[in-house]
């Protein structure tokens, strides 16, 4: 269990920040490094070009890696998952009639792209639904099939936090010849992703939830076998080979850059953005996902039982230790999240679902604030 970390924080005490699955909050110290990124620009000439253009951006590359258990070879700097996305879709070519899955109620960037490849191919989309009861998991196996071109999939759903069971998803889609594309948005960072297991050939995450990141600067990862062969979605300068010799840029070469870097997005070094995005990165890493995440699994187990009372319960069977989605009573008002928010306690509302996320600043002080207002509210 991590002691609470809400001093690294911006955090003023009457504030009950649980909203992680909305915006993470940067640590001071990373916010430094940004604010330092910033003065720099003033001063272009002070400017150290190989760090800024290529040590820095490698560094992040690097550590966002060990998140994903993958190498730095393997990750392209990207500015949100919707850019990974569109990089699978634009690698991927199901077969007219075959199906692509997503799951009922995923997050757009995840379904419109999706859209758009079937509509070009002539494939179809199906949506795949649970019962109550359901996993999931369990759901999407079931929908697998020979059918199956590609399955496009979360490993927590943003709104009921439900958890894909992703190596036998994997596994299921791997025999009948499916691709595997994710959108780890809401969990990278905060929950383990064992790469071996699950073998993904696209998967993506924007860094500004759990990984506590600047907006729009994210991590792709690519699969060895797809890093020779696909096509970026942009043709760089920076990621050709020999970039780094500024003087002869117009040698025009053919070649890329090594690995999962000819799919980096256009100005990846990103001076504004990577300095702080590394500080967060080093953090969670320093911290430990296998801690952030059992930590948060006992935070969320507190916030179960001190909102069990008021009738409210996790939507789903098999939800991520991270992620709270609870389903309300139908006689909710409906300003319930603005009426929080007036209390200073911050939280989302997905559907008929009250999305509770919270993270390593967040103690019991907290909790039983929720918990009373909601008491009030309900
Ligand atoms: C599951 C999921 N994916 C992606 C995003 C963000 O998408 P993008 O980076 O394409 O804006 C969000 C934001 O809420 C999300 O919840």
């Amino acid at each position: 269990m991590i002691p609470s970390q809400r001093a690294l924080f911006d955090l003023p005490r009457e504030v009950a920040y649980l909203n992680a699955a909305y915006m993470g909050p940067m640590p001071r110290h990373a916010a430094a490094a940004g604010a330092q990124s910033y003065a720099d620009k003033q001063q272009p000439w002070t400017v150290n070009a190989q760090e800024a253009f290529a040590d820095a951006p490698e560094r992040y590359r690097a550590l966002g890696a060990r998140l994903f258990g993958a190498t730095a070879d393997d990750i392209a700097i990207v500015p949100a998952a919707s850019y990974g996305l569109a990089l699978a879709a634009r690698n991927l070519e199901p077969d007219a009639g075959s199906e692509i899955l997503v799951l009922d109620g995923q997050f757009p960037s995840n379904v419109y792209v999706w859209q758009a490849l079937a509509e070009r191919t002539g494939a179809k989309i199906r949506t795949v639904s649970r019962s109550d009861n359901e996993s999931w998991t369990d759901a999407l196996l079931a929908a697998i099939s020979l059918k199956t071109a590609i399955v496009a999939c979360p490993h927590v759903h943003w709104s009921d936090g439900g958890r894909v069971d992703l190596p036998r998803v994997s596994e299921a889609a791997r025999r009948q010849g499916a691709a595997l594309v994710l959108d780890l948005t809401q969990s990278l960072g905060a929950l383990p992703f064992d790469l071996e297991a699950i073998q993904p050939d696209f998967a993506v995450a924007a860094g500004y939830k759990w990984l506590l990141g600047p907006y729009s600067l994210g991590l792709c990862y690519i699969a060895p076998h797809h890093q020779e062969s696909a096509e970026p979605l942009e043709e760089n300068w920076i990621n050709r080979q020999g970039s780094e010799d500024f003087a002869r840029l117009v040698d025009y070469q053919s070649a890329y850059q090594p690995g999962a870097r000819r799919f980096d997005m256009g100005e990846r070094s990103a001076f504004q953005l990577v300095p702080a995005g590394i500080a967060c990165l080093e953090q969670i890493l320093d911290w430990g996902v296998d801690a952030i995440s059992a930590t948060l699994g006992v935070r969320t187990q507190e916030i179960i039982e001190a909102v069990a009372p008021l009738g409210l319960v996790p939507a789903t069977p098999d939800r991520a230790p991270h992620y709270l989605g609870l389903t309300l009573p139908p006689d909710t008002p409906g300003d319930l999240v603005k009426r929080l928010a007036a209390e200073q306690v911050y939280v989302s509302q997905r559907g008929d679902r009250l999305r509770i996320t919270p993270y390593l600043y967040n103690d019991e002080t907290d909790i039983t604030r929720l918990a009373e207002i909601l008491k009030v509210i309900l």
